[in-house]
């Protein structure tokens, strides 16, 4: 992960620096450091543990000032989040900054040891800026220099590197990890998204695999890995600078609940008709496509695979096509067999998770009929690399829990389950579909009023050490998608499982501690379910049950229902999971975690 910002100008680039870094903060928290080249042709290093604003300070105490630096905000993999393992990373004249991983680097270490190198962190990446100074005593020319370093790299890596006898350039590489090259008339920027760049330009190059490119004010020359120039015209973005505030509300993941409802509406307004889904919603041409698909693979990490699993549920209950859902870092370095007229699908709110990209780009060379994605940020990687794309619109996601974007990826999921159903359809059900979407603003007013349910809840829940959610049918994903909002932002132990699945295992965890959550919206599973719960009260679980069916408890029963809004039977798992971030929400607020920055996670998960 990490985030890489870097500016040449003709002035002090230190509030560049910081500006950029900012806007990358969700790829990483855990440090924060930049390097100037002073006007002495000096690396001037600053450096913190800590966040973006932590540096921030530092640099209003420091003189120093440059017109060439780079920065980073580090998630850590290598070596713990402190002092020393933060960047840049500084060997003889080259500091250097790093996103991503140095497979070989135990093994480079140690050859430079030999050398007599010191190596002050732990860190993988400080083998960068040592090999490159190795490498500048045998090569007369930076070119030269850079090119035999970075054939010594394995692994991934965008990289961004100032050399104090060229106070002009910085040096920018990428294998497998973003970097993206802004050019403005009066500044050059390098950035690891265009989110960072968007307010300072909008002509940018996006650097490719094994390409690397020495940048100066007002200039690019690019290369590919055999030091041959490349040349390639910009792009241009048509991104606007989406600076976000919180709008009164306490916290992101607070005011991105609380989104949902307008999102949700806008896509209605966009993409439906009256009975049925607008042409071409997935692409040019995608209604053609999608006609003749037979089966589907979805790929997707984290939220983004809960979202694909409920997609399978819909799929398969509305058409005669099969599919498949499966985590990106298990799909791309398995077998896959793919058989005629599949539809490859991507699902990622960002664009930029690394196992979603290699999948992709695994995908891409392999049998497909079309390779579509579903994600929230336009132009990026996972966009640009592929066929078809839908955008989700749900806005900037700040939190690093995702709330609004597992319902807009729902809802694209359901307007792709319903036009996939058109060809192979077992009934036409597309108006009641639309129908059921178009009631959804409405039942989530009414979803929203549970909030102070909520917070009861979380009262109860906030001293507890392991939870457990339960679902069945669509409902399972969202038991698994609970339990991961309330791991990651409130740091209890919590895990979804389909209900039937309690006996063979998980039961033996339940006791008079340990709550048990039923996710039970009224369709035929309804009394599975329920004796899926009996087993859990029987050994005195405290049983708590979401649910729109009317439900009469025994005298004596302590299970909590909370009741559910009624909802269409597509719909319901749209509904079911509000509840359940309002839940972690406020649970979160009770054990005053960082909500928006929970512990050693980043937003954008950009290594393997
Ligand atoms: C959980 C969460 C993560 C992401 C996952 C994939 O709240 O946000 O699990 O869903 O890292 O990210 P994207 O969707 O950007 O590919």
């Amino acid at each position: 992960m990490c985030g890489i910002f870097g500016a040449i100008s003709s002035e002090d680039v230190k509030k560049d620096l910081i500006e950029g870094l900012s806007k990358l903060e969700y790829r990483g928290y855990d440090s924060a450091g930049l390097s100037l080249i002073t006007s002495a042709s000096k690396i001037k290093r600053i450096r913190c543990t800590g966040k973006v604003k932590e540096l921030k300070k530092l640099l209003l105490k420091s003189k120093s000032k440059g017109k060439c630096g780079i920065a980073h905000t580090r998630w850590a993999t290598h070596g713990i989040p402190n002092l020393k393992n933060s960047h840049p990373h500084n060997s003889g004249p080259f500091s250097i900054v790093h996103n991503g991983i140095i497979e070989n680097s135990e093994e480079l270490k140690s050859s430079l040891l030999k050398k007599g190198y010191k190596f002050t962190s732990d860190t993988d990446s400080e083998v960068i800026a040592h090999l490159l100074t190795s490498c500048i005593k045998k090569n007369k020319d930076l070119l030269g220099t850079i090119l035999s370093a970075l054939d010594k790299l394995k692994g991934s890596f965008a990289l961004a590197i100032i050399y104090d006898k060229y106070p002009d350039n910085i040096i920018v590489a990428s294998n497998g990890s973003p970097l993206l090259i802004g050019i403005s008339k009066n500044a050059t920027y390098v950035a690891s998204d265009i989110h960072a760049l968007v307010s300072k330009t909008k002509k940018y190059i996006p650097l490719e695999d094994n390409e690397l490119a020495i940048v100066s004010r007002g200039n690019v020359i690019l290369y590919n890995k055999k030091g041959r120039k490349i040349s390639r015209p910009p792009l241009v973005t048509k991104q606007i600078d989406k600076t976000t505030s919180k709008r009164g509300f306490k916290h992101y993941m607070q005011k991105e609940i609380f989104e949902q409802k307008d999102i949700i509406s806008r896509v209605i307004k966009d993409r439906l008709g009256t009975k049925t889904i607008l042409p071409n919603i997935f692409g040019p041409k995608s209604d053609v496509m999608l006609k003749s698909i037979k089966h589907v693979h979805f790929v997707a990490c984290g939220t983004s695979y809960n979202a694909s699993l409920i997609a399978k549920y819909w799929i398969e209950e509305l058409s005669d096509i099969m599919c498949t859902a499966e985590i990106a870092s298990e799909y791309r370095y398995r077998t896959i067999n793919i058989p005629s007229d599949t539809l490859f699908v991507a699902i990622s709110q960002s664009g930029e998770t690394a196992d979603t990209i290699y999948s992709l780009k695994k995908a891409k060379t392999s049998n497909y009929k079309a390779i579509l994605s579903i994600c929230n940020v336009p132009e990026s990687t996972i966009t640009r690399l592929s066929d078809y794309s839908y955008l989700m619109q749900a806005g900037v996601e700040i939190s690093v829990a995702s709330t609004k974007a597992f319902t807009s990826q729902l809802i694209a999921l359901l307007l792709l389950s319903t036009i996939l159903s058109r060809s192979s359809g077992k009934y036409s059900i597309e108006a009641e579909i639309v129908k059921q979407i178009n009631s959804l603003p409405k039942i989530l007013d009414k979803t929203f009023k549970l909030e102070n349910d909520m917070k009861t809840m979380a009262k109860q829940f906030k001293n507890k050490h392991h939870t457990l959610f339960l679902g069945r049918g669509a409902s399972y994903p969202i038991a698994l998608e609970a339990a991961l909002k309330l791991k990651e932002i409130s740091y209890i132990h919590a895990e979804g499982y389909a209900a039937g699945e309690l006996k063979h295992g998980p039961l033996a965890l339940v006791d008079k501690d340990m709550p048990v959550v039923g996710l039970m919206p009224d369709n035929n599973l309804v009394n599975q379910v329920l004796s899926n719960l009996s087993e859990v009260k029987a050994r005195h679980g405290l049983v708590y049950i979401f649910t729109n069916k009317k439900m009469k408890l025994k005298r004596n029963d302590k299970t909590k229902i909370i009741k559910m809004p009624a909802c269409g039977h597509y719909i319901a798992p749209l509904v079911y999971v509000i509840p359940m971030q309002l839940l972690s929400y406020h649970v979160a607020i009770f054990k005053k975690t960082n909500i928006d920055q929970p512990r050693n996670l980043a937003k954008s998960v950009t290594v393997e």
